[in-house]
This record gives structure tokens, C-alpha cells and sequence, in this order.
């Protein structure tokens, strides 16, 4: 069922007094900070600041400055700041969201962008992607992992698109140093799981943050343990809970589904 999530950061413009204001005020409230051009911004309050901008600096070192010929995959487009980055790099994008809101305030922003052309956006949840039949050079799956109840099951999915690059951002829970995780471990061993550097996931039965639809919280152990278990081979940590794989296993990941003929989901 697609859904629309309540995102307690979300903001709108006070006081609108051009028509590009009304009409952004019309399309709000805003999760994604626009910049738009002749300098209006969607969403100049947000309670992370410039957001997603200031995280998007994380990435910027690892992201080619021409992406002509690319292919890129936007999970969670929200109001779109990410693919237009991509496309404004060159990158032919697609951009998929449940919240159909989102989804018009992204595909009104890139006609104000002048990027229209280059992003399909696309009303889809991230389990339904190997229904595309296709992959993708560079994958953005940012900020929903937390939003799943099923959260290996979609991340074996977008690993399973991603043919070179993802890029992954989840919220995460505290962790207190850094253990090297047995190969084995023993039910005797069972209090080796309490130490803080342990992998694990919070599981939130009702509402984090006010907002119904964060699911699990990850540590960062477990986020490195998620990604090498889907076949990830190269991780590296950007900061600001981001994080860019490459070097994936030609291999399925270890609990990758088979699709209703028994084939593997490629
Ligand atoms: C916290 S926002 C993150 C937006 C953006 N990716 C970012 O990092 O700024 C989560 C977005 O994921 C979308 N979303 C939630 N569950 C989804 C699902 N199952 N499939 C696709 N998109 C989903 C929400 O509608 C929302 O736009």
C-alpha cells in the first residue's frame, strides 16, 4: 500500500509573497531545503539547517563531476535534492517515492530547475524495484532503511540493482568502541551481544521522534554487517551516518529472495 509518512522536520515558507513562494507553499510542507533559482528557498527554516545540503557535502568528494552516460537509481527522492545533483552531473536518473506529495513537489522543482528531461520520477516502494527488470551504475538509498519493516529484505533488493556505487544513509543508535566479531559464537557466548560494540538494531514498536513509520535503528557495527552480508566488498564511512559502497560480490547476497519463477532476483 503507498503511503504518505508524517516527517515531523518538515517546514514551510511563513508569509509567501511571490508567486513561486505561494507555490511553494501550496506543494509543502518541505522535507528537502531547495535552492531555487533567482535564489528563493523551499524550506529556509528546516530545523537540520540546510538540509540535505550539508550531508550532501559528505558525498561530493565521491561522486564523478560528469556522469554523462550514467545511470542513477534515487530511493526516497522526497522533493528530489539528490537527483538533481546527479543530473545536473549528467547522470539520466530515476527517482522513485511512495509519498505521491513528495513526488509533485520534485517534479515541480526540476521544471523550475531546468531538469525536467533528465529525471523519470516515479510513484514506487523499493521492494517492487526488481519488478523494473533493470540496474543501475549509482544508487542512492538514503534516509529510508529506517522507514522499513523489512529493512534486509530492501536492502538486498537495492544491492541487487546497484551494479557499481551505492550510497547508503540511515539514522543510527549510539555505539561505544569497536569489536572484531567472531566467525562463531557459541550460545554460552550470548553476553558477548550486550557489549556496546556488538551489531544491532533498535526496533521501535511505536514512534521515534514523533514519526510512526521509524522502524529499526541500526549502530554503525550493524550498518557494516548489513552492507557485507547484502555482498558489499569496499565500505567506507563519509560521515554524517553516510556511507559508499562499491565492489560488490558478483554473488547473490547470502538471504537474496527468488522471484515467483524460483530465478534469483537479479
Ligand atoms: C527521511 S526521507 C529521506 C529523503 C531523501 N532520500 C533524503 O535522504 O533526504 C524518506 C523518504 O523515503 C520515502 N519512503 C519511505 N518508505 C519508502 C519505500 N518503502 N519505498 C520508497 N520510498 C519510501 C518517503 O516517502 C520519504 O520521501
Amino acid at each position: 500500500m503507498l503511503t504518505e509518512s508524517p516527517h515531523t522536520m518538515e517546514r514551510n515558507l511563513l508569509n509567501p509573497r511571490t508567486e513561486t513562494e505561494r507555490q511553494i507553499v501550496a506543494l509543502g510542507p518541505w522535507f528537502h531545503n531547495l535552492h531555487l533559482p533567482g535564489g528563493t528557498q523551499t524550506a529556509p527554516d528546516h530545523p537540520l539547517g540546510d538540509f540535505p545540503r550539508y550531508k550532501w557535502q559528505h558525498m561530493v568528494p565521491f561522486v564523478p563531476a560528469d556522469l554523462a552516460g550514467c545511470s542513477a537509481l534515487d530511493i526516497g527522492c522526497n522533493a528530489g535534492f539528490y537527483s538533481f545533483e546527479l543530473a545536473k552531473r549528467g547522470a539520466e536518473v530515476m527517482a522513485i517515492d511512495t509519498g505521491e506529495r513528495y513526488l509533485s513537489q520534485a517534479s515541480w522543482a526540476a521544471e523550475q530547475l531546468g531538469l525536467g528531461g533528465r529525471i523519470h520520477f516515479r510513484l514506487m516502494d523499493v521492494y517492487d524495484l526488481p519488478s523494473l527488470k533493470r540496474t543501475f551504475d549509482l544508487v542512492l538509498f538514503l534516509g529510508v532503511f529506517y522507514h522499513l519493516r523489512y529493512p534486509l529484505l530492501g536492502l538486498d533488493i537495492v544491492t541487487s540493482v546497484a551494479r557499481t556505487t551505492l550510497f547508503f544513509q540511515t539514522l543510527t543508535m549510539p555505539q561505544e568502541g569497536q569489536i572484531q566479531c567472531p566467525g562463531n559464537i557459541t550460545l554460552a557466548d550470548r553476553d558477548r551481544m550486550l557489549g556496546s560494540a556488538w551489531p544491532k538494531m533498535a526496533f521501535i514498536e511505536d514512534s521515534l521522534e514523533g514519526d510512526p513509520t521509524n522502524w529499526w535503528v541500526p549502530n554503525h557495527a550493524a550498518v557494516e554487517a548489513l552492507l557485507r552480508s547484502c555482498g558489499w566488498r569496499s565500505i567506507t564511512c563519509l560521515g554524517e551516518e553516510i556511507y559508499h559502497c562499491e565492489d560488490r560480490s558478483a554473488a547473490l547476497p547470502r538471504g537474496a529472495r527468488l522471484d515467483a519463477h524460483g530465478d534469483p532476483i537479479v
